[in-house]
């Protein structure tokens, strides 16, 4: 019987960090040159589609060349070598965590590769450009396209199976994440009030570090495969 049975991890911007994509709240962070109000929220979409539109084309075009690192490729390993039903909550829109070749992957902040119709609710997915003039490959519609991505004010993706897997988990790994932006800051409290073990992954200490039994400080390329390295060996 392995140690484990139900592990989570929570991923934030900090485990792409090192495939070269910026974190958000860093100087040099995503929005640096884009207010937050125009670019991650429904009135700045309702107000300029266009614009949001063109914001989120850009950043796909950067996020498709990344390769995923140590960090997410770990993961992988976990998945592959740990038997317990293991799951990535992330809120990472980029899809490196695909690309490490991992599953039972939720994207609680939706993903960069995916746009959805708001007149039929289906989602379209390509890495190509979505305008106000793409149309539904399902109900036909124009201009009804949005970015697959949650902007401040709407509901996250997936939650009630994630708020299931929180509840049941017996490791919480959370990485990479400032844990500012909630309900995602909270998961830990949830695991923690329900037994879990959890473990924090980051550079420095965070605002949000009550809830969790251990901090493990450093890149997340170099602490999470040998911590990886630790669970397999000693399950
Ligand atoms: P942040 O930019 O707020 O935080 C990134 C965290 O990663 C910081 O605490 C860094 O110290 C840490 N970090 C940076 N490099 C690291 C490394 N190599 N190894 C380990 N840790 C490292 O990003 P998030 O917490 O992901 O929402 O932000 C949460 C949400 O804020 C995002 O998902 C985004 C934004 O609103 C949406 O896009 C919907």
């Amino acid at each position: 019987m392995p140690q484990y049975q139900n592990i989570v991890i929570l991923t934030g911007a900090g485990i792409s960090a090192e495939s070269g994509l910026a974190t958000f709240r860093s100087s040099n962070g995503l929005w640096n040159n884009h207010p937050v109000e125009d670019v991650a929220t429904v009135e700045g979409f309702q107000r300029n589609p266009a614009y949001v539109h063109a914001f989120y084309n850009e950043l796909k075009q950067e996020l498709v060349k990344a390769q995923p690192n140590p960090a997410h490729l770990a993961l992988t390993r976990l998945q592959n070598e740990y038997p317990a039903r293991i799951s990535i909550v992330t809120q990472n829109v980029d899809t490196l965590h695909e690309k490490a070749g991992s599953r039972n992957i939720y994207h609680i902040h939706g993903q960069i590769n995916q746009a959805v119709c708001q007149n039929c609710g289906q989602i379209l997915e390509t890495f190509g450009d979505v305008d106000t003039e793409t149309v539904c490959p399902h109900c036909q519609i124009m201009g009804m396209m949005k970015p697959n991505i949650v902007f401040f004010g709407e509901n996250l993706l997936c939650m009630d199976e994630v708020d299931r897997l929180l509840r049941t988990c017996d490791l919480f790994l959370s990485v990479g994440t400032s844990g500012v932006v909630f309900p995602a800051a909270a998961f830990v409290q949830i695991a923690k009030l329900n037994g879990a073990e959890t473990v924090e992954f980051n550079l420095e200490p965070t605002s949000n570090n009550y809830y969790f039994d251990r901090h493990i400080f450093g890149k997340a390329g170099s602490t999470l495969p040998a911590f990886i390295d630790d669970l397999i060996t000693n399950r």
